[in-house]
């Protein structure tokens, strides 16, 4: 199951996976993670297949994320655009996550949740407010997690410096002291090998310099 905002992102997406990987089954659900009347309905679209197969695991990835305006020193003009910051980046993971652990509850293939978190989480420099206060919120509720519920497997991931989109809109200067770039590949391959190998601690976070 893929979601996101764009259909035509979803469906290279999914050519990209299938072109790895024939035979496997991709379900793109468009939709906006930010949109809280709509949330439930998307959370329901993607967990429906859940308990149809019978399947060996449940991973839910938590990727979807938004960044800053990166304007510094930081003054909120419309604290609307707060509120919406936070429903994509923390409401929407929330929501989708603990929908996701109580649907997997009956089934026999044990839930696993990824969050793929940031540095910024805990490393602290300018331009950056509302990133670093959703990804530091979101390791919290992952922590909760594990107190909560031991038995489930939970990673935080942080991918380091990616070149995607969100890299690239980032200004050159906010940029300096970051480590060096990885290709979305290698660092997705990193994740991978963690996920197969499942020698973790549970709950902790790895990031791809570590
Ligand atoms: N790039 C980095 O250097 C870096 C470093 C550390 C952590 N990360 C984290 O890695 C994750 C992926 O980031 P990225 O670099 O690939 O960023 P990106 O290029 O901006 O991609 C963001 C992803 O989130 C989805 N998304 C954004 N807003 C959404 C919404 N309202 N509803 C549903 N989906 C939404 C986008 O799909 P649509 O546009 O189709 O909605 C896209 O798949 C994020 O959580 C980010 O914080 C990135």
């Amino acid at each position: 199951m893929l979601t996101g905002r764009s259909v035509v992102g979803l469906e290279e997406t999914k050519s990209l996976i299938s072109a790895q990987a024939p035979g496997v089954s991709i379900h793109v659900v468009p939709g906006d993670m930010g949109d809280m009347e709509a949330l439930p309905h998307l959370c329901s679209q993607l967990l429906a297949p859940l308990g149809a197969a019978k399947h060996k695991k449940t991973i839910l990835i938590n990727n979807a994320g938004s960044i800053d305006d990166f304007e510094t020193p930081f003054l909120v003009k419309d604290p609307k655009k707060l509120q919406d910051f936070f429903g994509i980046n923390v409401t929407s993971m929330i929501v989708l996550t603990t929908r996701f652990l109580s649907a997997s509850s009956s089934l026999d293939a044990p839930p696993l949740v990824v969050h793929i978190t940031s540095l910024l989480a805990g490393f602290f420099v300018p331009g950056f407010p509302l990133y670093s206060t959703a990804k530091a919120a979101r390791n919290a509720f992952m922590g909760v997690l594990k107190a909560e519920s031991p038995g489930t497997r939970l990673l935080n991931y942080s991918p380091g410096p990616c070149d995607t989109q969100m890299y690239e809109g980032i200004p050159v200067e906010l940029k300096k002291g970051f480590a060096e770039v990885v290709k979305p590949e290698t660092t997705a391959q990193k994740l991978v090998k963690i996920l197969e190998e499942d020698k973790y601690e549970n709950g902790c976070i790895i990031d791809y310099y570590d």
